[in-house]
């Protein structure tokens, strides 16, 4: 029997509960995997994957992590179809959602993916859109779990841009009851409703770096320029120029706090090699579990909860 009907669009689609069960799932499925045991519950289903930008973890680890699970997956992009001539996404939807079981997109707008969502016979995930990237926030979840255990109370800091990846943090500690400390340069500040967030107790902002990194348990940071806001770059240079993650900003987080980035990174920029580089950076296990954690997000989605 198919699962309901259910789509993850931004972080707070999914409860706490819900996301619970994804974190036992994806250690899990990840332990069988490095062990060489075949599990393939989606044999015979289909993924989409739609990219209207570029990428590396996400179609890798979505193609080899559908491939993994006994389905296949196959890659479209804006240019080779006819969403690039114009096509509405609905009719893309509707046609789309026929041939699959299972649709992941990446695109600009939230708006895209929630009008492909509401015409989809099939779950969509957000593969990364300028406001939301909430797989990468599950993998960061998965990976923070792993090293430290529950992040209910914890703090993390967000040093830089108000981003997709900022949104989504601030999203996610609502949802799983812990804090973020903000510190953006001034005009970059964080939008509480495009943001989506419910209220403000889980988020304070700070104007200085240094303050938001003090005693967090995570620091993290993202690029200063996000996909589809080149034009914005040179600004941006200059305007975030002290938002860089360095070693005085980790000093003053807890001894045992983590670094992490989504990737891709600029080593200078928006982060220091020797922190990136250095020994409380988790950002490989950050990406590795890109992979373990959108395992068990299609099998919920596709099967519902799985408890074998
Ligand atoms: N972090 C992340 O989503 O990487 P890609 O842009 O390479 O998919
Ligand atoms: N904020 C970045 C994340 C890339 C994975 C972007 O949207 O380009």
């Amino acid at each position: 029997m198919a699962a309901p009907l259910r789509h993850f669009l931004q972080f707070k689609d999914f409860s706490r509960e819900e996301l619970e069960h994804l974190f036992v799932r994806s250690g899990i499925i990840k332990a069988r995997f490095k062990g060489y045991e075949p599990y393939h519950p989606l044999a015979d289903r289909t993924l989409a994957m739609i990219f209207e930008k570029s990428s590396t973890r996400t179609r890798l680890s979505f193609e080899a992590g559908m491939h993994q699970l006994g389905g296949s997956a196959i890659y479209l992009n804006t240019r080779d179809t006819q969403l690039g001539r114009g096509e509405p996404v609905e009719d893309a939807a509707e046609v789309i959602s026929r041939m699959v079981d299972i649709v992941m997109i990446r695109t600009f707008e939230q708006d895209i993916i929630e009008r492909f969502a509401a015409h989809s016979r099939v779950p969509v995930i957000n593969g990364l859109t300028n406001e939301y990237h909430p797989c990468q926030i599950l993998a960061d979840l998965f990976t923070y779990i792993e090293h430290r255990g529950p992040i209910q109370g914890k703090t993390v800091a967000w040093v830089g841009d108000s981003n997709n990846m900022c949104n989504t943090w601030l999203q996610a500690a609502e949802v799983l009851d812990f804090n973020v400390h903000v510190s953006t340069p001034p005009g970059y500040e964080v939008e509480a409703e495009r943001a989506g967030l419910f209220g403000t107790d889980h988020f304070e902002a700070f104007a200085d770096p240094m303050d938001a990194c003090r005693d967090a348990d995570l620091v993290t940071t993202d690029v200063w320029t996000s996909m589809g806001f080149e034009a914005e770059n040179e600004a941006r240079m200059k305007a975030f120029a002290d938002w860089q993650v360095d070693a005085e900003m980790m000093r003053v987080a807890r001894p045992d706090a983590l670094f992490m980035h989504c990737l891709p990174a600029h080593r200078g920029e928006e982060v220091a090699a020797e922190v990136i580089d250095g020994v409380q950076s988790v950002v490989w296990d950050e990406a590795e579990n890109r992979l373990h954690t959108q395992k068990a997000l299609m099998e919920f989605l596709i099967l519902g909860r799985v408890e074998t």
